[in-house]
């Protein structure tokens, strides 16, 4: 569904390559760390001292790349369709290779990683059997793909993906809203099992690095997948 049908904002609407073109500069101080890393650190079925190759989808500025290499994953290859995004994960010197490319077609080789992630870039997809499709390809055998997402309850309720210009000017990047009965089909679609399921509500702890959100206190604002390949 395009997350248009909710939008109360009404701010004026860029594709995804043409928005993240825009907020890469001021990416990492807006974005709101909550969002993940809590997320991240819960999560109990990935065994992050094992891996050893990792692809991160949609890597954009290599936060991801950045937490995974601290757990000490050392191979990781990073796609993003945005050039000025992968530029600055470039910098941070963690990824043994970074391509311009679509989630859905990467040039990463087939069944040769323990981990593909994806994290909150699901929304900037029309569809997802895609991506799900080309993350089974890319995981070796009993290999994991962690999702995280942007809430999909937090779309419907009017709040669309956003950043402001250097004019303080707001900008929505398109986005869709995907439940979780579609991530479920898609999954399993791609020939995968599902071992984990948790969801971020908004809670003090939370406020405190985003004060400006309190209106959405209790709101659940992101959720994490850990899908499994089988041998
Ligand atoms: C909110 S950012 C997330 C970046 C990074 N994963 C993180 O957590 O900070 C969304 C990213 O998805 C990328 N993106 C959106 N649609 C994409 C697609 N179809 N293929 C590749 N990258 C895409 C954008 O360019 C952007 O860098």
């Amino acid at each position: 569904m395009d997350a248009a049908l909710f939008d109360k904002r009404r701010y004026p609407v860029v594709s995804a390559p043409e928005g993240y073109g825009e907020w890469a500069e001021t990416y990492e101080a807006t974005v709101a760390a909550g969002l993940d890393t809590p997320l991240l650190e819960s999560l109990t079925t990935v065994p992050w001292r094992a891996i050893a190759r990792a692809a991160d989808l949609a890597c954009g500025t290599g936060r991801t790349g950045r937490w995974l290499a601290h757990r000490g994953v050392r191979a990781i290859d990073g796609v993003d369709r945005a050039p000025a995004m992968l530029s600055r994960a470039a910098a941070k010197g963690v990824y043994r290779s970074l391509a311009v490319a679509d989630v859905a077609a990467t040039p990463l080789p087939s069944a040769a990683y323990d981990l593909c992630i994806m994290a909150l870039a699901d929304e900037h997809l029309a569809a997802l059997e895609p991506v799900y499709r080309e993350a089974a390809r890319l995981l070796a055998p009993r290999g994991r793909f962690a999702l995280i997402g942007y809430h999909p309850f937090f779309l419907m309720n009017g709040l669309p993906t956003h950043f402001h210009r250097a004019t303080g000017e707001p900008i929505a990047i398109k986005s869709y809203v995907h439940l979780f009965s579609a991530h479920f089909a898609a999954g399993q679609a791609g020939g995968l099992a599902l071992d984990e399921f948790r969801e971020c509500v908004i809670d003090e702890n939370w406020l405190a690095t985003k004060p400006k959100w309190r209106a959405y206190l209790n709101w659940p604002v992101s959720f994490a997948l850990v899908w499994r390949r089988g041998a």
